[in-house]
C-alpha cells in the first residue's frame, strides 16, 4: 500500500513542528513548502537526520516549488503573517488573504484530491477563501481552531480542579475570535458536569459561576496570552498538535468527533459560513456535523460569534 503523503503550506513556527509531529507518529511522507529559500529545506533535512535516534521511518523533503505536493492526501496550511502583541486575528486579514489565494491556487493546481486543513489567520476568513479558490467540496476544506480552543478550556478546568486533563472534556463552538464560545454545560470531568464539581469544591454558587467565567475568559483570550508572551509570535506547538488530531483522523478513518470550522448549511441555525462546530472526521473528510441543542444563552452567544464570523468574511473581497 502507497504510504500517504501531507503537504505542509508555510514552513515557519507551526509548520516545524508539524513536520516534526508527522514523522513521531510516522503519518506519512511530508513535503513541507515555503517561499522562502533554504527555510524549508533547512527543516526538514534538521528533522529527517534525528529519524535514527527517533527511530521513525518517512521521507522529509523541503521545498519552494509547488510541484512538489503533488498527490499530497492531506494538506496543512500555516502560510501567513502570525500576530504581534496587541493585534487581533482579524488585523491579518489583509495580508494573509493574499496569500491565502496564491496557496490554494497551489493546491488546487498540484493536490486536487486532497484534504486540506487551514490554522492561518484570521482562521475562519481564510478558510472560507481558501474553498472558494479551490472549488473543492466542503467536506474537503477545514479549519483547525476549535480542537485547540476546547484543549485550552480543559486545561485550565483540569488545573483549576486540580485533575488529570485526561479526564475533562470540553468543547468550544463559533468563530475563532473573542466571541468563541465555551460551552460549559456540556462540560464535563469523567461524565460529571463541571459546575456540579466547582459548586462542591467552592461550596458556593456565586463563587462556582465566577471561577467558571473567568476561565471562560481566559479561553477566548488564551491565544492573545501567549503573544503577549511571546512578543515575537503565536502559539505554534498547540495549533500543530491540534491540526495533527483532525490529520490523522482523516488519513486513519478513526471518525473522531472534534470541534472542526466546517461549512454550515443550516445547522445551529447558520446557513453558508464556516464556523466552529463538532463534527465527524474521517477517510472522506468532514463526513457529519453534530447537532445538538443550544439553550437560549448559548444559542445568543453563538449568534454574536457567527455575526462577528459573518462581519469578517463578508469584508473580503473574493
Ligand atoms: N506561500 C507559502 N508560505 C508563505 C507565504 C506564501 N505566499 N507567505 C509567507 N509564507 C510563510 C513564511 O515564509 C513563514 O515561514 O509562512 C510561514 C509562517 O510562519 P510563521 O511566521 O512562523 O507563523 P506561524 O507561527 O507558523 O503561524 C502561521 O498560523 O496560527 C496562525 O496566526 C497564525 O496566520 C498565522 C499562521
Amino acid at each position: 500500500m502507497a504510504r500517504k503523503k501531507i503537504a505542509l503550506i508555510g514552513g515557519g513556527q507551526i509548520g516545524g513542528v508539524l513536520a516534526q509531529l508527522c514523522a513521531l507518529r510516522e503519518l506519512g511522507d511530508v513535503v513541507m513548502f515555503d517561499i522562502v529559500e533554504g527555510l524549508p529545506q533547512g527543516k526538514m533535512l534538521d528533522i529527517a537526520e534525528v529519524g535514527p535516534v527517533d527511530g521513525f521511518d518517512v521521507n522529509l523533503k523541503g521545498t519552494n516549488s509547488y510541484e512538489d505536493i503533488e498527490g499530497a492526501d492531506v494538506v496543512i496550511v500555516t502560510a501567513g503573517l502570525p500576530r504581534k502583541p496587541g493585534m487581533s486575528r482579524d488585523d491579518l486579514i489583509e495580508v494573509n488573504s493574499k496569500i491565502m489565494t496564491q496557496v490554494a491556487e497551489g493546491i488546487k493546481k498540484y493536490a486536487p484530491k486532497s484534504f486540506v486543513i487551514v490554522i492561518s489567520n484570521p482562521l475562519d476568513a481564510m478558510v472560507t477563501l481558501c474553498q472558494k479558490v479551490t472549488g473543492f467540496p466542503y467536506s474537503r476544506v477545514m479549519g483547525q481552531a476549535g480542537v485547540l480552543d476546547s484543549s485550552r478550556f480543559a486545561s485550565f478546568i483540569a488545573w483549576e480542579l486540580g485533575v488529570s486533563v485526561k479526564d475533562v472534556v470540553a468543547v468550544t463552538l463559533g468563530g475563532h475570535g473573542d466571541d468563541m464560545v465555551p460551552l460549559v454545560r456540556y462540560t464535563s470531568v469523567c461524565g460529571i458536569p463541571v459546575m456540579e464539581l466547582l459548586e462542591r469544591k467552592y461550596n458556593d454558587k456565586a463563587k462556582a459561576k465566577e471561577v467558571m467565567e473567568a476561565m471562560v475568559k481566559r479561553t477566548r483570550g488564551a491565544g492573545g496570552e501567549v503573544v503577549a508572551l511571546l512578543k515575537t509570535g503565536s502559539a505554534f506547538y498547540s495549533p500543530a498538535s491540534s491540526a495533527i488530531a483532525m490529520a490523522e483522523s482523516i488519513l486513519k478513518d478513526q471518525k473522531r468527533v472534534l470541534p472542526t470550522c466546517c461549512f454550515l448549511q443550516g445547522e445551529f441555525g447558520v446557513n453558508g459560513y464556516y464556523v466552529g462546530v463538532p463534527a465527524v472526521l474521517g477517510e472522506n473528510g468532514v463526513e457529519k456535523i453534530i447537532e445538538f441543542a443550544l439553550d437560549a444563552e448559548e444559542q445568543a452567544m453563538m449568534d454574536k460569534s457567527v455575526a462577528a464570523v459573518k462581519g469578517l468574511v463578508d469584508s473580503m473581497k473574493f
